[in-house]
């Protein structure tokens, strides 16, 4: 019997992973109690039913956006139980980069047979008006990553959203809350949606201190892992290292991978050094570096993201193979291997990656394993796919 295979399943740390994921949402949010209240002050009049807010949510990476558009349209889904009907639609712009396509999805999120085409932006926004309307609801609609739609489309869909009462004798049919990295966001727009979205519903959220850090990666190690398991100089490592950006998904990053490698060990508990600097993602490099990159490097090196996202390296093979599948999401054709190759030793050389020969693999080929210690994989996964999906 294959001894290794013990180690599936021991969980001698981890008793449930969900909480190390992005997507999991805390009951309570650490270091926001002030963004709360300055979203329950902006939508202080919502109870009614004439009434419908708006506002607008900047920050840094990681600093916390979508957490908090997530949770704030929960509890005030709950606090109007009774009071209002409200639907919450939640819309990622960069992975529906056009005006139309944003439509579409709000459009699908009430109604899944809501027909793919034929019809104009302004029929898309009736139809929706209609909806909500016949059944006296409310949408809290959430326009995340909104910077990419305007940049591609304008804010024409978001002008026509802002409007979509007027003349009709109606009110309060969609509250919007839109949501960007671009702390100059509003200067994209045209003034008459700066006058409509209102001045004072601004909010600006800030990259997160150490200790809110330490009290995230808290939060998650005692949601996640098994008591006594990580202890208080584990976290203060990743909250000192993650404190380099503010960014709450590297504390988060740090955390499983720290979580990953102890578990690997066999060990019960993670130490000081299962947090490794290396891959505290330190972002020695600015991802702003990939925007000029030539396409296929930046083809390639989103293969490489995806992978690095979960495992500490990928062999050149697999980011091959993964270039392949790539290029055909995004309508390429893929070079050829030489030019492949070339393209990695540019990578290489500008320091977004790095490369070793594995020993056992010496002789066999050109196998090598690939890392990335300047860069945070996650960041620039997102950075590339917007990148590449505008183009
Ligand atoms: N105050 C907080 N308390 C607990 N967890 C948090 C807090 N802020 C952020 N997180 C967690 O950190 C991760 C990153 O947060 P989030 O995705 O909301 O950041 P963001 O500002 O939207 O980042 P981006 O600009 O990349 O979209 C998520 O898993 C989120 O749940
Ligand atoms: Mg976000």
């Amino acid at each position: 019997m294959a001894e290794y295979l013990n180690r599936i399943g021991a969980g001698k740390i981890l008793i449930d992973r969900t909480p190390l994921t992005y997507d999991w949402i805390p009951n309570t949010l650490v270091g926001r109690d002030g963004a709360l209240s300055q979203m329950a002050s902006i939508f202080s009049q919502i109870s009614s039913p004439s009434i419908s807010c708006k506002t607008v949510i900047t920050g840094p990476v990681g600093s916390g956006k979508t957490v908090l558009t997530q949770v704030f349209c929960n509890d005030l889904k709950r606090h109007l139980d009774g009071k209002r009907r409200i639907v919450h639609t939640h819309i990622n712009c960069r992975n529906h980069p056009s005006g139309s396509q944003v439509l579409q999805q709000i459009a699908l999120s009430l109604d899944e047979r809501h027909p793919e085409r034929g019809l104009s932006p302004g029929e898309v926004i009736q139809s929706i008006r209609r909806f909500l309307n016949a059944r006296e609801t409310h949408m809290l609609l959430v326009l995340d990553e909104v910077d990419v739609m305007i940049r591609r489309d304008s804010s024409d869909i978001i002008y026509r959203l802002l409007r979509i009462d007027e003349g009709k004798n109606e009110s309060g049919t969609i509250s919007i809350i839109l949501v960007s990295q671009d702390p100059s966001l509003l200067k994209l727009f045209e003034p008459a949606i700066i006058s409509r979205l209102g001045a004072s519903n601004m909010l600006n959220l800030g990259a997160y201190s150490e200790s809110e850090l330490r009290a995230i990666a808290l939060q998650r190690s005692e949601a996640s892992c098994l008591k006594g398991s990580v202890g208080d100089e584990v976290i203060s490592k990743i909250a000192n290292y993650a404190a380099s950006t503010g960014d709450a998904r590297m504390a988060i990053e740090l955390l499983e991978a720290a979580v990953i490698r102890a578990e690997g060990h066999g060990r019960s508990n993670v130490l000081i050094k299962d947090v490794k600097p290396s891959e505290a993602r330190n972002a020695a490099l600015e991802p702003n570096l990939v925007d000029d990159l030539p396409d296929h490097q930046k083809l390639i090196l989103l293969g490489i993201c995806r992978r690095l996202k979960k495992e500490e390296a990928i062999t050149s093979g697999d980011a091959l193979k993964l270039y392949h599948v790539i290029c055909e999401e995004f309508g390429r054709d893929p070079r050829g291997y030489t030019t492949f190759w070339k393209h990695m030793k540019s990578l290489e050389i500008s320091g977004m990656i790095e490369s070793r020969t594995d020993s056992a693999t010496k002789g066999r080929g050109r196998t090598q394993h690939i890392t990335m210690a300047n860069m945070a994989p996650g960041v620039l996964e997102a950075r590339l796919s917007g990148i590449l999906s505008v183009e």
